[in-house]
């Protein structure tokens, strides 16, 4: 028998993503993103998401389908993210992936954001590594994950206790006037700036502050950190060297980001980081943490930008994975849920 054909919905914030895999072989990965409809108020809008993925889902579905080379009656399974996620949006997704399940009588697969942004690894790089320590930094999450089983095993031992790493990034480019979302332009900024001109803190990484959370993130105060730096400057008359601000706030995130990765995995003893979500796009982040990584031994692997950001391929690879280890399909009655750890 050929490996399933596995169509995978994502809804849970501002993208409305289809992704057609059979195994892991990617098929087709559309994309319709909301994104714009949220510029002019500096971040996503429930509400706006959650018409704009009612009006994508169809032909999101039928351009996949289309660049797949396949029809709906050919699909072996629908997998969809469950959770966690902005709860409107995730309704839309979940109701569209109950009707394809019931018209068509095919199993459904509700399934966990955060494990899928790590299972869409294995469409680039082949199987995954278990266990492997995921770190998915977006404009969601922060979190550092133990993946012992992608399908049943995927234990958080760290999150962020205030803003996502995507969020300051976008926080902090609004500061710098450089439009929503942030991330790409900080990025694309801190190119020409001096990532060492601003000594930037480092959120819980004191030694009183291991203790408690030691796999932990915080980036509020490194985002007014920022603020500060930048109206006592003005107050002063003096310019804002916009581009050193940017390149030392991103080599904060990303010095954070990268050491906490690396303790985890080697006092886990692990030897494998998968990077994911739509942060692991910056420049600095990846090479700092291949940089590091190798210099003790652990292996890195990043999946390409397009596959980082929420799409839906990352859904059907989770699914994909559900189906080969025979885990059992979702009931037709599941909720949305948008508290899932
Ligand atoms: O995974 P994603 O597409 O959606 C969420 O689940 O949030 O991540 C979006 C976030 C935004 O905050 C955006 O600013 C950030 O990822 N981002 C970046 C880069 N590209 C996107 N942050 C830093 N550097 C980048 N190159
Ligand atoms: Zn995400």
């Amino acid at each position: 028998m050929s490996e399933p054909l596995v169509l995978g919905i994502e809804t849970s914030c501002d993208e409305t993503g289809v992704g057609i895999v059979r195994g892991n072989t990617l098929l087709a990965d559309a994309v319709a993103s909301s994104v714009t409809e949220h510029e002019r108020f500096g971040g996503v809008v429930p509400e706006v998401a959650s018409r704009a993925h009612l009006e994508a889902m169809v032909p999101t579905i039928q351009r996949a389908c289309e660049t797949a080379g396949v029809t709906l009656k050919d699909v072996d399974a629908i997998a969809v993210t469950a959770g966690p996620g902005l709860a409107g949006a995730l309704l839309v997704g979940v109701a569209s992936a109950k009707a394809l399940a019931l018209s068509l009588d095919k199993p459904l697969y509700g399934v966990n954001h955060l494990a899928a942004h790590v299972a869409v690894d294995q469409l680039q790089h082949g199987p995954l590594p278990e266990p492997c320590l995921a770190l998915l930094v977006s404009g969601g999450h922060s979190s550092l994950l133990r993946v012992t089983d992608i399908t049943t095993g995927v234990d958080p031992l760290g999150a962020t206790i205030d803003d996502a790493a995507g969020e300051a990034f976008d926080k902090v480019a609004r500061l710098l006037g450089l439009g929503f979302p942030g991330g790409p332009a900080i990025d694309r900024t801190a190119a020409s700036g001096n990532s060492v001109a601003i000594d930037f803190p480092r959120g819980l990484t004191s030694r009183k502050d291991i203790e408690r959370h030691r796999f932990d993130f915080s980036f509020s105060g490194l985002k007014t950190a920022v603020a500060r730096w930048i109206e006592a400057r003005e107050r002063a008359g003096e310019s804002v060297p916009v581009a050193d601000v940017a390149a030392s706030f991103q080599e904060a995130v990303a010095d954070v980001l990268v050491r906490k990765a690396l303790d985890a995995a080697t006092s886990e003893g692990i030897d494998s980081i998968v990077l994911g979500g739509g942060v692991a796009a910056n420049s600095r982040l990846r090479a700092m943490l291949e940089e590091r990584a190798t210099a003790v031994g652990v292996r890195v692997r990043v999946p390409r930008p397009g596959l980082c950001t929420d799409n839906g391929a990352m859904v059907a690879a989770l699914g994909s994975e559900m189906v080969s280890r025979g885990r059992a399909p979702s009931a037709l009655d599941i909720p949305a849920d948008s508290s899932q750890p």
